[in-house]
């Protein structure tokens, strides 16, 4: 059928626009520039676009503005969140980008960046996002934006405010290298198309790798380095995956001279300035910083703010001195001292600052010390660092050994109490203190999200692989202990760390959800809680990796093996020293107080600083360790988690240990809360006293069948009779005038424990207060008689 000519002339027009729209679309998109493009220019439309479409180069609009500059960007994010690069210079939209006839590359008419000796026919970015023109390139001219790929050696990052730069591939500085304030374990090498970003020497950081996703790693403008990672299924989000610090404070610059740093309301990345007392904000400043009061004369006295650090514009000194009063009068002596560091971890670390301002204050547990701010006599403002102090309180001292048991002292008691209080130096220590800090505003919610795979800390548990377990723990050879939640190893690490190696049974959930609730346990620090130094998520193993403690668990000293009626706890002996029959030595009721207050403490600091998120739901003899000077430490916590309630208690049962566990275990109306922890430390506090395991039948004091151990320990109390409930062993070491307060403190509170309600219980924190002393105990009631029922 011949065309009419209507329709010739349409198919004519059709070819003429296909053929015609084809090239200028290439025109706009190119893959390479040279000089028959020039000049280009920002009114265009044109750009640059690599190969494989992934990165586009051009001049992209300043926001707000009519300005442009020339960068390079992921073609998926054509927005300024997914620039990469950018030069510097501004041009409006007359402004042009030539390559001369004699190759030289101009923008402006002045050379584009540092190409003034470089000639070249063209411009091309490489399917990685490099830019390139001749021996220049943007991978060796980064901004503040590090891609896969991207060789890391030899080059440095300047945030985009220009303050911050990321130097020698590994250390974050403010302007120079005198004010560095973070580093990397080692120099970063680079990040891979997986997304796993390599060190010097084999290791690397833990983020998110694994995927193929859009990645970069960023030296953003609040000072800190991160790597993002691109989730278009998350409403096309950047989401962070690592970062250098967790403290925002620590970086320098945050604050003005004279203030302190203090994290903020949430735990992404604000902070805020405070004066420190003997100072006022700076009035219509710049920056955010102090002003003294009163300048300082003759007449001076220091401030303690506990856990802050500053540096001075002036010099440091630091020296070792044998005590406090040492450091201190070194520093008042010398005018233009302004204050010292110092700690009271025995160490002697003493540091003196001289100036005419401090700087780069802040606060953070990790400090370990507190500053002594030197001040004008006058000055009555109380110091607005001190509270922050009394969270931290531990029960065991660092480096200071066990006070003698006293011959005639009723302060003794006290006497612990005074050296229980005192700071220790690997409580404090790390970023985990930072979240009893922050607890107050924080939902575990929003704690789980943070800790959650996204964002793991490079501090975090480490991650083992089932043959590094196997290696450590010489292919499981070592059993030294079985206990309800899975056998335990001993094994060392290839750093010489001599660890307890839990292989768990029975784990519900899958890999993802272990490693956040393993994250978590492992970010649970107290002197009194074992530490979790790494987990095995592999091939469905579940590992936990624990630092170990050689003295092994409390039940061993306190209840005599030797004695009859032991069979009942077969299932629980720790099975670590077949070859030791030698008696264990006899805990003495300093230690045994201590060991009572170290680990009410360590599961008050589970219960209320962990939000009750961690409930223990073991509490045990077999599951309080005993480190070195008897300092009690409790395992497996937070493991209840991984188990279900039913499992919970046919476990119990079946391992005999029904003595330890709260009525509401086996009453299913009533909740399981954090009373049933108090519950448990009840009966272990009673334990301590008496040294009889309680659901253990004693000849000697077997009168009926309805022996209930709180109900008959209560008896006894009641009528006096004191002497009847503690250990044969040490009850010749009694002595009333020195331990009755002790002793009657101890049984009290486990009566109070031990109340049936649960709401009759105190809570953890009120029950270390009781034993401390620091509280009033009212007279308890007698606890009724529960019984666990049938036993198979
Ligand atoms: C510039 O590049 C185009 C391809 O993009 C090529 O056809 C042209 O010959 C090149 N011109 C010069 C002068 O190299
Ligand atoms: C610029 O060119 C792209 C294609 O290269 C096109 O999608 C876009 O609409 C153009 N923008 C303007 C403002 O012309
Ligand atoms: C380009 O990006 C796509 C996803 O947008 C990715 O699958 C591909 O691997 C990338 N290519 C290169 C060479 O990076
Ligand atoms: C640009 O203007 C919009 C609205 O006027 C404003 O919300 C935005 O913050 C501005 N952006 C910059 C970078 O100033
Ligand atoms: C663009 O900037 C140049 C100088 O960089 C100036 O001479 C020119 O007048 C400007 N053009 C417009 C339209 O603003
Ligand atoms: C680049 O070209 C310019 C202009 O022709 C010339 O002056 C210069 O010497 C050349 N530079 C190099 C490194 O070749
Ligand atoms: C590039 O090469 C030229 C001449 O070969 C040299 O002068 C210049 O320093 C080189 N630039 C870089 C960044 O290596
Ligand atoms: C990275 O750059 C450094 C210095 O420029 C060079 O020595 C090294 O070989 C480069 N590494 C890779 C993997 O290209
Ligand atoms: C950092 O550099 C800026 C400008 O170069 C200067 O104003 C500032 O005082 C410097 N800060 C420090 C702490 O040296
Ligand atoms: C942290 O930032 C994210 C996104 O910017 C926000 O959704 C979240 O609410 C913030 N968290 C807190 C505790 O402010
Ligand atoms: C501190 O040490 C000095 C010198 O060793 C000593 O004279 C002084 O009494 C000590 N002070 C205290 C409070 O122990
Ligand atoms: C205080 O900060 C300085 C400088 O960052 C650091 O060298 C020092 O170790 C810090 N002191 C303490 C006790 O953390």
């Amino acid at each position: 059928m011949p065309l009419s000519t209507p329709s010739f002339f349409l198919l004519t027009l059709f070819f003429f626009l296909l053929f015609n729209l084809q090239p200028s679309f290439s025109q706009q998109q190119f893959s390479s520039f040279n000089t028959s493009h020039s000049p280009w220019q920002p009114s265009q439309n044109r750009t640059l676009i690599s190969t494989n479409k992934n990165f586009t180069a051009g001049f992209f609009p300043l926001p707000n503005t009519t300005l442009f500059t020339f960068s390079i960007w992921f073609s998926q994010v054509p927005n300024a969140k997914g620039i990469v690069w950018s030069d510097t210079t501004r041009v409006n939209s007359s402004g042009s980008l030539v390559i001369t006839s004699e190759f030289e590359l101009l923008l402006n008419g002045s050379p584009f960046q540092d190409t003034a000796n470089t000639n070249a026919s063209q411009l091309v970015l490489e399917n990685n996002g490099n830019l390139v023109f001749g021996n220049w390139s943007s991978f060796r001219n980064p901004t503040n934006t590090i891609l896969p790929n991207q060789n890391f050696t030899g080059i440095e990052l300047l945030s985009s405010n220009g303050k911050f730069r990321f130097i020698k591939s590994q250390f974050l500085v403010l302007n120079s290298t005198a004010d560095q304030y973070y580093g990397t374990p080692n120099p970063l090498v680079g990040m891979d198309d997986a997304g796993k970003m390599s060190m010097v020497g084999n290791s690397f950081l833990t983020s998110d790798y694994g995927d193929p996703r859009l990645r970069k790693v960023v030296l953003d403008d609040d000072g800190n380095l991160r790597i993002y990672s691109f989730y278009p299924e998350q409403n096309n989000k950047w989401v962070e995956v690592w970062k250098g610090l967790w403290e925002m404070c620590r970086i320098k610059g945050k604050c003005g001279s004279n203030a302190i740093c203090v994290p903020g309301e949430d735990l992404n990345s604000s902070t805020h300035c405070v004066c420190p007392s003997g100072f006022n904000p700076n009035q219509g400043g710049s920056e955010e910083g102090c002003t003294r009061k009163k300048s300082l004369s003759q007449d001076t006295k220091f401030v303690r703010l506990d856990y802050v650090n500053y540096t001075s514009d002036g010099s440091l000194t630091e020296i070792k001195a044998g005590n406090f009063t040492i450091c201190e009068s070194g520093c008042s002596t010398d005018k233009t001292c302004l204050g010292f560091g110092f700690k009271y971890d025995g160490t002697g670390y003493c540091v003196w600052l001289t100036g005419t301002n401090l700087q780069f204050g802040y606060w953070s547990p990790g400090t370990e010390a507190a500053f002594f701010l030197k001040v004008d006599k006058s000055e009555s403002t109380p110091s607005n660092f001190i509270g922050l102090t009394e969270v931290m309180q531990t029960t065991c001292p660092v480096n200071l050994s066990l006070p003698l048991p006293p011959k005639d002292s009723n302060t003794t008691a006290r006497n612990i109490a005074i050296i229980c209080t005192l700071f220790a130096a690997e409580l404090i220590a790390g970023v985990a203190f930072f979240w009893s800090f922050l607890k107050r505003y924080i939902k575990y919610r929003d704690m789980a999200t943070t800790l959650g795979l996204e964002l793991l800390p490079a501090g975090g548990p480490k991650r083992f692989t089932y043959s590094e377990i196997k290696a450590a723990t010489n292919d499981f050879s070592n059993l030294i202990g079985k206990g309800g939640f899975g056998d335990v190893y001993k094994g060392e690490l290839p750093d010489h760390r001599v660890v307890a190696v839990k292989c768990l049974k029975n784990v519900t959930g899958g890999d993802a959800e272990f490693w956040a609730e393993v994250t978590i346990i492992a970010r649970m620090h107290h002197l009194n809680l074992v530490r979790l130094w790494g987990f095995c998520a592999e091939k469905g193993q579940r590992i936990l990796v624990y630092e170990h403690i050689p003295c092994g668990s409390m039940d061993k000293y306190l209840f005599r093996v030797n004695k009859s009626h032991s069979n009942n706890d077969k299932h629980l002996k720790d099975q670590s020293s077949p070859n030791t029959p030698q008696q264990k030595p006899t805990l003495d009721w300093n230690m045994r107080y201590r060991i009572a207050l170290g680990v009410a403490r360590a599961i008050a600091y589970l219960h209320e600083e962990c939000l009750e998120w961690v409930l223990h739901c073991d509490i045990k003899p077999e599951n309080i360790l005993l480190g070195d000077d008897f300092c009690p430490k409790i395992s497996d916590f937070g493991l209840a988690k991984l188990r279900k309630k039913e499992d919970m208690v046919t476990m119990s049962r079946r391992r005999g240990t029904p003595g330890y566990m709260a009525p509401e275990w086996v009453n299913s109306a009533e909740p399981i809360t954090s009373k049933a922890d108090v519950y448990s430390f009840g009966m272990v506090l009673l334990e301590l006293v008496s040294g009889i395991r309680n659901f253990e039948i004693q000849d000697s004091v077997l009168r009926s069948e309805e022996w209930y151990f709180p109900g008959w320990a209560f008896d006894k109390f009641k009528e006096m009779r004191v002497e009847e409930i503690l250990d044969r062993q040490i009850r010749n070491d009694y002595d009333s005038r020195a331990h009755f307060d002790m002793v009657n403190r101890m049984v009290k509170t486990a009566m109070w424990c031990l109340q049936e309600k649960p709401v009759l219980r105190p809570t953890m924190g009120k029950v270390a207060k009781m034993l401390e002393g620091t509280v009033e105990i009212l007279e308890p009631k007698k606890p009724t008689v529960f019984f666990l029922g049938v036993e198979e």
